[in-house]
């Protein structure tokens, strides 16, 4: 008996090797495997079988089943995967939607990669901050007007007993005496950084955004001067943007830098002729300036030793500016439809 069960056995084998499609598979459980198959007679034979012997004809049979039951699903799928093989080419092919990274990170990017390959390092600083990081460190006296033009959101939380109210960065210059700080306790005798990072203001219109982003640049050694500041403004302009641009160093006031600047770029609409996008020729990129003594002092340089320079811009500001992108609401570049980040 036990011989007959591994000839049925091998039999199945060399008819599902034989098999064709699915049918003849189906022909082939119902010949074993059904209610009325081969191996269901062995199964109604066991009763007749004495005791002893029983046990193993009943583990026999039951293996037999299960090696066929599997070497039909087996073949199952190799045929099934056959059929797939066939392509129509003719067929649309389906498109897959890649994504990419939002356009302000690229600009970011760009931004940082620049200035490292002239020795600055990336940094970035809290963007939850205290008061004296963010202005009385950088030379405000608390009641100067000045202040007024960051339009500061404040946090509701506890003073801090040495450093006052709780606020959100309005610019990247907030950083500029943590870094001086930081390089002081770690051994670092001169500070080169360029700290991206959000930065927050009360306002929203068409070229204003609550939450916005800078970079700063701050480079404080003992020799560093006004010219040093220049070429490194020329060499940002001549790279980032396209084509011939100028810069022009305007007379302006912040607290943090003594002499002060507002930096201007020439529009390459009208070649400094002036039209309607700059009006004189001349497009503002941002502030920049010599590092005011008490600010150096405030981070733990001499001021007697030591001179530095920096500047803080707007990364959406550039990036619009370099593309000429007829970005006309500053609001969009923050909008989540895919139909519009895609033009760029
Ligand atoms: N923090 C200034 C602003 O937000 C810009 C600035 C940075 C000016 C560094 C001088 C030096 O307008």
């Amino acid at each position: 008996m036990e011989e007959e069960i591994n000839n049925l056995r091998n039999q199945a084998f060399f008819q599902i090797n034989e098999a064709k499609n699915i049918d003849d598979l189906e022909k082939i459980r119902v010949n074993y495997l059904g209610r009325n198959g081969k191996i269901s007679k062995y199964i109604k034979h066991l009763k007749t079988i004495p005791n002893e012997k029983r046990k193993q004809i009943g583990a026999l049979i039951n293996e037999t089943k299960y090696v066929i039951t599997s070497q039909l699903t087996a073949k199952r799928n190799l045929i099934k995967n056959k059929a797939r093989e066939w392509m129509d080419l003719t067929v649309p092919g389906e498109k897959i939607e890649t994504g990419s990274l939002h356009i302000l990170t690229y600009a970011i990017e760009e931004i940082s990669s620049l200035f490292e390959k002239i020795g600055f390092i990336r940094k970035r600083y809290r963007e939850v901050e205290w008061d004296y990081y963010a202005f009385e460190s950088l030379n405000f006296e608390k009641w100067h007007p000045a202040r007024d033009d960051w339009e500061t959101f404040f946090v509701d939380a506890k003073d801090h007993p040495k450093y006052g109210p709780m606020l959100l960065t309005p610019h990247t210059s907030s950083a500029q005496v943590r870094e001086m700080q930081n390089a002081i306790k770690s051994g670092d005798k001169a500070v080169k950084m360029i700290n991206i990072s959000k930065t927050f203001r009360r306002q929203s219109d068409a070229s204003h955004v609550p939450m916005f982003h800078q970079f700063e640049g701050l480079f404080v050694d003992k020799e560093v001067s006004l010219s040093n500041l220049k070429g490194t403004i020329d060499y940002f302009i001549q790279n980032f943007f396209e084509g011939k641009r100028e810069a022009r160093l305007r007379p302006y006031y912040f607290p943090f830098t003594e002499p002060s600047f507002e930096i201007d770029i020439s529009c390459d609409i009208c070649n400094k002729r002036g039209c309607k996008v700059c009006k004189d020729g001349w497009l503002e990129l941002g502030g920049a300036g010599m590092v005011h003594p008490n600010v150096l002092k405030n981070g733990g340089f001499d001021p007697k030793e030591y001179r530095g320079f920096a500047f803080g811009w707007g990364v959406e500001r550039v990036f619009m500016m370099k593309k000429n992108l007829g970005i006309d609401d500053i609001r969009t570049v923050y909008s989540t439809d895919l139909r519009y980040l895609k033009q760029f």
